[in-house]
């Protein structure tokens, strides 16, 4: 189905309010459309055959990486050098964090050698917001615990308006562990703000209480989820939770929310997404993960575009930076 940038009915905006990229539950649904457009346009970009613009040339990116990541860290670092940056990549592991230096610290060590933007990945929820406290450099958060992972809700929207004509009355389901998803929060906030019903679903220790609060129907059983639903987000379970006793055995949790063959056949029109890494036979049946209506891989290849688009509005640098 084609897309259309015309989702809702707010004023078009040119800018982003915001400095930093914390979170999206303060950004605007204006704020979120000029993302996606302009991620739109820097994906034509990345279909020519010399896939770079001279945009953040001249710009100092440090990517802060204090937890595991494949797909953000890469296609942070990919958007980077697409768009001309120079760039630094940071790994707790074999730095002086292993000596103690804090956060602080390090970042502001970091900063002293002159950098513009900062991307950070810390298991804390708050890490980024901490950061901005501590740098001049603009902060995007890459996940901070379970609190936000914006770039991945931008994604998951580009993703989901490259099926859809527009978010209003799109019901998308999110299923799995609620509570210790920042993949959750951050598209909790962003499809509402673009008018998109959400509903969550999950066992009854991983729904926070008073998500309702968030503006999001609950339901502890897969089929409502899944019925009148045209995209159904499956979340990770980390396994750990198992040992805390949130679920009782890996099968059980398939058996009751994993997306199975038989559903994509009940329902001829869904598209299934998920954030990666997934857990095949746990959170998807592996027929489900690999099946022509997982749009998967497509939401990888929109995170550089979404990611090269944060990074150029953010760098406040002038509109004439897309095209190259
Ligand atoms: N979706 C996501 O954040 O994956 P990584 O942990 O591999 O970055």
């Amino acid at each position: 189905m084609a897309l259309t940038t015309e989702t809702t009915s707010e004023q078009k905006i040119t800018a982003l309010r915001h400095r930093h990229l914390l979170g999206l539950a303060t950004y605007g649904a204006d704020e979120i459309q000029l993302i996606l457009e302009t991620a739109r346009r820097f994906r034509e970009v990345l279909e020519r055959p010399i896939k770079r613009v001279p945009t953040l040339r001249g710009v100092t990116v440090v990517n802060l990486f204090f937890e595991a990541s494949t797909r953000t860290r890469i296609s942070f670092e990919l958007a980077e050098k697409r768009l001309s940056a120079d760039t630094v990549n940071f790994s707790s592991a074999g730095s002086s964090v292993v000596k103690g230096e804090t956060l602080k610290d390090t970042a502001r060590n970091i900063e002293a050698m002159k950098i513009d933007m900062v991307v950070i990945r810390h298991r804390s929820p708050g890490a980024a917001a901490f950061l901005t406290k501590c740098v001049d450099s603009v902060v995007l958060n890459a996940g901070d615990g379970a609190h936000e992972h914006p770039t991945q809700a931008l994604l998951d929207l580009l993703t989901i308006s490259d099926h859809f004509p527009k978010f209003e009355g799109l019901n998308v389901s999110i299923i799995g562990d609620i509570t210790h998803s920042r993949v959750a929060r951050s598209n909790i906030h962003g499809l509402r703000a673009l008018g998109a019903n959400v509903t969550v679903c999950g066992p009854k220790t991983m729904i926070p209480y008073g998500i309702e609060e968030m503006g999001v129907n609950v339901t502890y059983r897969l089929d409502e989820a899944l019925e009148g639903c045209d995209v159904a987000m499956a979340l990770r379970i980390q396994l750990e939770r198992q040992e805390a006793g949130l679920f009782p055995t890996l099968r059980e949790y398939h058996d009751r929310f994993g997306i199975r063959l038989e559903h994509m056949e009940r329902y001829p029109d869904l598209i299934v997404m998920h954030p990666g890494p997934i857990n095949r036979g746990v959170e998807l049946a592996s027929e489900v993960a690999d099946h022509e209506r997982a749009v998967i891989l497509n939401q990888v290849t929109n995170g550089v575009a979404v990611r090269m688009a944060a990074l150029y509005l953010l760098s406040g640098l002038p509109e004439s930076g897309v095209a190259g």
